[in-house]
């Protein structure tokens, strides 16, 4: 498997979008906007992939000087449970502290709290509905 960093536009990030749509959106009954993929143009977008094929892919987006915002993280159906997520996050991790931020914040799906808990980050706050299912605010300090 290989971890690397996706040009926004280039041929792995249109897998990208489609692994989203497909395994964050659709089951919603919902769908990326095009509003929305043009305003990621200057996040940083991680890919895992098995020669061409995209296996799992995340997004970190600027919140503020010292934290970035872990978004759209995915990993094909029958590709989840081993290991590809943790290792993912971990490779997201080591760049946005080779970029110097001090912390991840995120909205995670409460399906996936115990996922984030088991790699070191915290709930922050209460249950809130975001994309018609319920979130919770987690963060990690880098
Ligand atoms: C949640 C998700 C990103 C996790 O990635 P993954 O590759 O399946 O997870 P991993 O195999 O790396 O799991 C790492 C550990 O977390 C556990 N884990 C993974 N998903 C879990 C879940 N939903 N609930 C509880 N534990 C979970 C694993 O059992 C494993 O535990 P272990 O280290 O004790 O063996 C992935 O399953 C996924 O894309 N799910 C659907 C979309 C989604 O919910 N995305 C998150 C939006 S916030």
């Amino acid at each position: 498997m290989a971890l690397k960093q996706v040009d926004h536009g280039s041929k792995e990030y249109q897998q990208m979008v489609k692994l989203r749509d497909e395994i964050l959106r659709q089951p919603l009954g919902l769908s990326l906007t095009v509003d929305e993929l043009n305003k990621e143009k200057d996040d940083i977008l991680i890919g895992a992939f098995d020669d061409e094929k995209i296996l799992a892919c995340c997004i970190l987006t600027k919140a503020d000087n010292k934290s970035l915002r872990l978004r759209q993280m995915a990993v094909q159906n029958n590709q989840q449970g081993k290991g590809i997520g943790a290792s993912m996050l971990n490779f997201a991790e080591i760049i946005a502290r080779d970029k110097g931020y001090k912390k991840l914040i995120m909205h995670a799906r409460e399906t996936a709290v115990r996922f984030y808990e088991k790699l070191g980050y915290k709930l922050v706050g209460d249950r809130f509905t975001e994309v018609t299912i319920p979130h919770f605010i987690m963060e990690k300090k880098l």
